[in-house]
């Protein structure tokens, strides 16, 4: 019987699914630098009211789902429920100059009934552009999701997107919707009609299915824009179909935070349940100004780590695509050499393992078919004493004899 188990809602990590999760990170990474965009590392846990004043004391993250504790100092202290709050309050805390383009991949923490798809403990890959107001900028951001999706041969996603107004035109919105929500508040949720009062646009996001048939009819913002939000939003829209991407406009769109103004979309797999959304953003012109900062328009997106696992396996792990090569030895003198060959190999860049323990060649094979190595290189006494190794293919049997000069090459053309 085992004495501990992982915490409820949360995942380990481990091989292969691990090496995944390197290869998701690795590809956002490298197109996060292609777009511009510099890796930013804020701290897990931020003072409570970074979040309740960004993600808004409406929304279910702050008033259901933080992680908050008071440290022995009596200081209110939250994890971070997700990753644009802390980089708001970092950008101006260490006066970063505007614009910037900013990438974090971190773990988040929200308390939610964990369902496939939806954890306690999950991790966020975003890009945040602050200081950049243009909406082909909001286009960018929206094509930079579909590519990293592309680069990870995911193509079963789904690109929604629509405007939710401004300053100007949304407190206009509010009150038609408001006077609506009133009109059918008896057959709405309690959490709606909760929200109705707090945040009225929030009941878009309701999943009960009776909620959202009274709301079929309901006013939408893109339908009460304002002039300037309009013309915003047909840029953004042109701006996006000049990429070529598909998209599709849902005037419901709204998401679950407070701080969006003007654009929002998300990245919706066709591969997932419940919890399809893989991805999804938009702008806060008005955060940064909130936080104590200059008028600075904003955008960003967050794209979830386990949900884009979930939505496709990726390559990458198959037996064929076995990089290690075990480096096996028979006797004293013999392990001088192999360690040697090993050294070299990691300086050449190729993944190389030799196990101390035993001389024992089987041994020294069932070990490398644990580590998973593709190839094993032998170094034997007489082999030795005519300057080559035998090189066994792990995947297929297959042996061979290869000079010592040539180890090197040989070994790169056939690791793929
Ligand atoms: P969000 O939609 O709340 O946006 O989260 C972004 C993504 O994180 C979701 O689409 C989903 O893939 C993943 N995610 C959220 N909650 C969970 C969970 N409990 N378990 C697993 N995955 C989850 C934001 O967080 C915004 N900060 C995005 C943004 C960046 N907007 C502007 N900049």
């Amino acid at each position: 019987m085992l004495k501990h188990t992982r915490p409820k809602g949360t995942q380990d990590f481990v091989p292969p699914q691990s090496g995944q999760k390197w290869l998701v990170e690795t590809t956002f990474r490298e197109l996060a630098q292609l777009y511009g965009y510099q890796e930013i590392v804020t701290p897990t846990f931020e003072h409570t009211e970074v979040f309740v004043k960004s993600s808004g004391v409406a929304s279910d993250i702050v008033t259901k789902e933080m992680y908050t504790f008071t440290d022995r100092a009596e200081r209110s202290l939250t994890l971070k429920p997700e990753g644009t709050p802390g980089v708001v309050r970092a950008v101006l805390e260490n006066q970063l100059r505007l614009p910037c383009r900013l990438f974090y991949i971190a773990p988040c923490f929200r308390y939610s009934r964990p369902q496939k798809g939806r954890y306690r403990e999950f991790y966020q890959l975003g890009i945040e552009a602050l200081g950049e107001a243009s909406p082909l900028v909001d286009a960018e951001v929206v094509l930079f999701g579909v590519r990293f999706f592309e680069r990870l041969g995911l193509s079963d996603c789904l690109v929604k997107v629509n405007s939710i107004g401004c300053r100007l035109c949304r407190p206009g919105f509010k009150e038609r919707l408001t006077n609506f929500l009133q009109e059918v508040n008896d057959g709405l949720c309690p959490d709606c009609q909760n929200r109705q009062k707090l945040s009225p646009l929030r009941v878009f996001d309701c999943k009960n299915e009776r909620c959202q048939n009274l709301l079929a009819q309901a006013p939408v913002p893109k339908d009460h824009l304002c002039s300037e939000c309009g013309a915003n939003f047909d840029r953004f829209t042109a701006g996006l179909r000049r990429t070529g991407i598909g998209f599709e406009i849902d005037a419901r769109l709204v998401r679950g935070l407070d701080y969006y103004n003007r654009t929002t979309f998300e990245f919706v797999s066709r591969a997932l349940g419940a919890q399809n959304s893989l991805g999804g953003g938009g702008r806060y012109d008005y955060l940064i100004e909130e936080f104590g900062g200059p008028a600075t328009p904003a955008i960003g997106l967050a794209i979830g780590l386990e949900r884009t696992l979930l939505a496709q396996p990726i390559k990458g792990n198959e037996p064929s695509h076995r990089k290690l090569v075990f480096v096996l030895w028979t006797g004293e003198k013999e392990l001088e050499v192999a360690q040697r060959v090993v050294e070299q190999l990691r300086s050449e860049g190729i993944p190389a393992q030799i196990a101390f323990d035993s001389p024992k060649l089987k041994r020294q094979l069932h070990l490398a078919d644990i580590a998973g190595a593709g190839y094993a290189v032998i170094v034997g006494a007489e082999e030795l004493n005519r300057g080559v190794y035998a090189v066994k293919n792990l995947m297929t049997g297959e042996q061979s004899e290869i000079s010592a000069s040539e180890l090197i090459s040989w070994l790169k053309s056939h690791i793929r």
